[in-house]
């Protein structure tokens, strides 16, 4: 059975309270989505295996736990997950990064690859994918698809505002995938926007509004 988790730890919700505030300035919004990924990233990694191993403490030897030594990969889907990257490499800081990009065929609605380059023992690896905003759900579950296609067995979806319509859309295309967001909102409005949602999160990371 996969996860779908709400993660809403008090820290999250304040700190998505502030991502959510249109005065909120570039910075601080890069800042906050860093600092979010970084708590969500905790919450996703909760069942890495770990193994026993033996330390000498100044006082006494102890046995105690470290991770077992699982590979791990991020996917940041182009453009606004790249503001995720460097929170969740707080933690994990050993972990490979891929990048993805797609686009939506305005005629077709098909959506289109642009961009993927993973690493090439992606088959092996734990796979993280990022992506602040899970709106309908399509770039999600086109981007999955795309690294499934290259091997990727073992995924996770970490993102910070789901809307009903793309978590549901998500966890049904693939089932095998957990999923962590810090919200779970009302709906999305005719021009595909989550309500109340942020914004454009891309735009608020990178400043380009
Ligand atoms: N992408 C965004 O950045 N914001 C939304 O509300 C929906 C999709």
């Amino acid at each position: 059975m996969s996860v779908v988790e709400i993660v809403d730890h008090p820290l999250i919700q304040h700190k998505i309270s502030l991502l959510r505030d249109r005065n909120t300035g570039t910075k601080e919004f890069r800042d906050l989505v860093s600092e979010i990924a970084m708590l969500l990233c905790y919450e996703a990694t909760r069942d890495l295996p770990t193994e026993e191993v033996e330390v000498e403490t100044p006082v006494a030897l102890a046995r105690t736990k470290v991770l077992a030594g699982r590979k791990l990969a991020l996917v940041p889907i182009l453009r606004a997950g790249l503001g995720m990257v460097d929170g969740m490499l707080n933690l994990i800081p050993a972990a490979k990064v891929g990048h993805i990009g797609m686009y939506r065929n305005e005629e077709t609605l098909v959506p289109v690859e642009y961009y993927c380059k993973l690493p090439n023992d992606i088959n092996e690896r734990e796979v993280f994918v990022l992506d602040p905003m899970l709106a309908t759900g399509g770039s999600a579950c086109d981007a999955i698809g795309q690294i499934k296609k290259r091997g990727a067995k073992h995924i996770k979806f970490i993102g910070l505002v789901a809307a009903p319509q793309g978590l549901k859309a998500l966890h049904e295309a693939h089932p095998d995938v957990d999923i962590y967001v810090g919200a779970l909102d009302e709906k999305l409005n005719d021009n595909g926007y989550i309500v109340p949602g942020l914004g454009d999160a891309g735009d608020r990371i990178f400043g380009t509004k």
